[in-house]
């Protein structure tokens, strides 16, 4: 029985998020710039979500650029901006083929007009899709999107005592979606970096040392053992 299958008999998580890191240092220890370990990494979204889908993973968060992003040495930042158009532009037909749906959780604010318009579009186009959730957070970060929720809450004149942690999700950016039951952070760091602080609230939690870039479909497989191995509490005992 290949790996995958078997995997699939134990519960697999429905929603993974993943913080991509270790880009530019996967690219310096080939003698290679920064951008283009973010060109790799970007390719590598498409390996890691093939892989996703074969083990039925319904959803799967990646960290594509955070709102303290924009804090990086202008060229990087507009190369970023740059590889998030171009693979919507080239990655689009395919993804919506294949039934990804395309969904985005952040601020649209200082993104420019085109990359908005594209970012509207793929969202659009691919809402109906069943495949699997890509649920891009470009310009995202965890206590921007509680902010913006609460705005909206007090916009609408929701009465304090009827905010509760229900809809208080419901006025996230990822309304809808199951709350993530696995972190998984690349690249060797441990921290969730302001990555869906709220609904990582009792997810299980992965760190490795490989590079997004070098990251495949055995990787997310051990991922997956691992959070399989987990006994999940919320809280409470056994
Ligand atoms: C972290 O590596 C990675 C990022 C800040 C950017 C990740 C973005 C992509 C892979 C592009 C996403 C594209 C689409 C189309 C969604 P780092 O630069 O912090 O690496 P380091 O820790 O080694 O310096």
């Amino acid at each position: 029985m290949a790996k995958a299958d078997k995997q699939a008999e134990k519960p697999v998580p429905s929603h993974v998020g993943i913080i991509m890191d270790g880009n530019g240092r996967w690219a310096q220890s080939r003698g290679l710039p920064r951008v283009a370990g973010h060109r790799a990494g970007t390719k590598n979204i498409r390996r890691v979500l093939e892989a996703a889908v074969d083990l039925g993973i319904k959803a799967l968060t990646v960290y594509a650029f955070s709102t303290e992003n924009w804090g990086r040495p202008r060229p990087e930042v507009m190369h970023l901006m740059r590889l998030i158009s171009d693979g919507i532009r080239d990655e689009l037909d395919e993804l919506d083929a294949r039934g990804v749906q395309i969904r985005h959780s952040g601020r649209m604010a200082g993104v420019s007009d085109y990359l908005q318009k594209q970012i509207r579009g793929a969202v659009e186009r691919t809402k109906n899709n069943d495949t699997i959730i890509l649920n891009v957070a470009f310009n995202y970060g965890g206590r921007a999107e509680i902010v913006d929720a609460i705005k909206h809450i007090v916009q609408e004149g929701i009465p304090a005592d009827e905010v509760t942690e229900e809809v208080i999700s419901r006025y996230l950016y990822t309304a809808g979606m199951p709350d993530p039951d696995l972190i998984i952070r690349t690249g060797g760091e441990y921290r969730l970096s302001n990555f869906l602080i709220w609904q990582a609230a009792y997810a299980e939690y992965y760190a490795t040392p490989t590079f997004w870039p070098d990251f495949d479909a055995a990787e997310l497989q051990r991922a997956i053992a691992v959070y399989q191995g987990r006994e999940r509490r919320f809280g409470l005992i056994k």
